[in-house]
């Protein structure tokens, strides 16, 4: 399986890096717009893979590669923006428009995965510029921040974080909904587990633990690696996990987070059931979307 990666910063050298882990990947395409640095992340990774005998085929800035390429992952951004989503959802969209041509001169028809942020906005408008099945180009979507609240369920609880079960919707940012009554640990409702303060406690305190590391670090790397060589798996070894990833909902023209599976080739949307605060938590968190999206 051939894999590109666009964008090879903290995020995109990271899921480079791991993704030479999962089973079946033997063949890299690294792309950054500065020539260099794809060229140096490139030579890096493959004296890791020299040392654990990993023959993986890499090469770095060359579009003709995209041709037969069975994922593209879409990482750009520039550093130093500030923490202002707008402002980040300009800069992204005009790197957007830029990549889409390249792609577009390419015979490129593999999946992709956007993880750029404004993640839901971004995913939605590179399907628009590729003018590209809706079921072949999803986002990382709320798939890290259910990873945080898995783990930090687990730590609360000393319950193995295989044992969890459950979702977080909507969009990847502040109006993302927490869906309590979808978590299950060893098969047992959360609700039933945990007093009320808790119910109104423990998703602040996972969104508290990412904001630490983002403020700590500067960036975040390793949870949204996993997430994406998670995703990457599930499609090259035809998984059927059901994973909220950012998909396309038809009724309200957008993207967000929602569970979903991989099934012929496409990611489609698992109805799952909400409670009526957790459908109007859900609605809110569309109308953010719709008020940035300007497409
Ligand atoms: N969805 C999620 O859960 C999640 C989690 C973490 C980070 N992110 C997002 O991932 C993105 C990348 O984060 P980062 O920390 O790696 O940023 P970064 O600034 O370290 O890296 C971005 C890279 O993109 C490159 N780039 C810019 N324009 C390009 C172009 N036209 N073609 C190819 N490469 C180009 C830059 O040179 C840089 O190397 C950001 O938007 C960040 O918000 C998303």
């Amino acid at each position: 399986m051939k894999i590109a990666i666009i964008g090879l910063g903290n995020v995109g050298s990271t899921i480079a890096y791991q993704l030479c882990n999962i089973d079946k990947v033997n063949e890299l395409v690294l792309f950054d717009i500065d020539d260099n640095k794809a060229k140096a992340q490139k030579l890096d990774i493959e004296d890791g893979n020299a040392s654990l005998n990993k023959e993986i085929k890499i090469s770095y800035n060359n579009d003709q590669e995209l041709n037969d390429t069975d994922i593209i992952i879409y990482c750009v951004s520039i550093g130093g923006i500030p923490n202002n989503r707008l402002e980040e959802y300009k800069i992204t969209k005009k790197i957007t428009e830029d990549v889409a041509k390249q792609i577009n001169n390419t015979k490129f028809n593999g999946i992709i995965i956007c993880v750029s942020n404004p993640v839901d906005i971004i995913t939605n408008y590179l399907q628009k510029l590729l003018n590209y099945d809706y079921h072949k180009i999803i986002g990382s979507g709320t798939l890290l921040d259910t990873s945080r609240l898995k783990c930090y369920l687990s730590n609360k609880l000393d319950t193995k974080i295989k044992d969890i079960t459950g979702y977080i919707i909507g969009e990847h940012g502040s109006t993302q909904v927490p869906v309590l009554s979808s978590f299950k640990i060893n098969n047992r409702s959360l609700l039933t587990l945990i007093n009320d303060e808790d119910k109104n406690s423990v998703h602040k305190e996972a969104l508290e633990r990412a904001l630490f590391v983002k403020e700590t670090k500067g960036f975040t790397n390793y949870g949204i690696a996993s997430s994406v060589s998670l995703i990457v798996d599930i499609i090259i070894n035809h998984k059927n996990n059901i994973i909220s990833i950012s998909t396309y909902d038809e009724k309200e023209d957008l993207y967000y987070g929602y569970p979903s599976i991989f099934k012929d080739n496409k990611f489609i949307r698992q109805e799952i059931s909400l409670l009526d605060n957790e459908k109007e938590l859900l609605n809110k968190s569309i109308a953010s979307i719709i008020k940035v999206k300007d497409f």
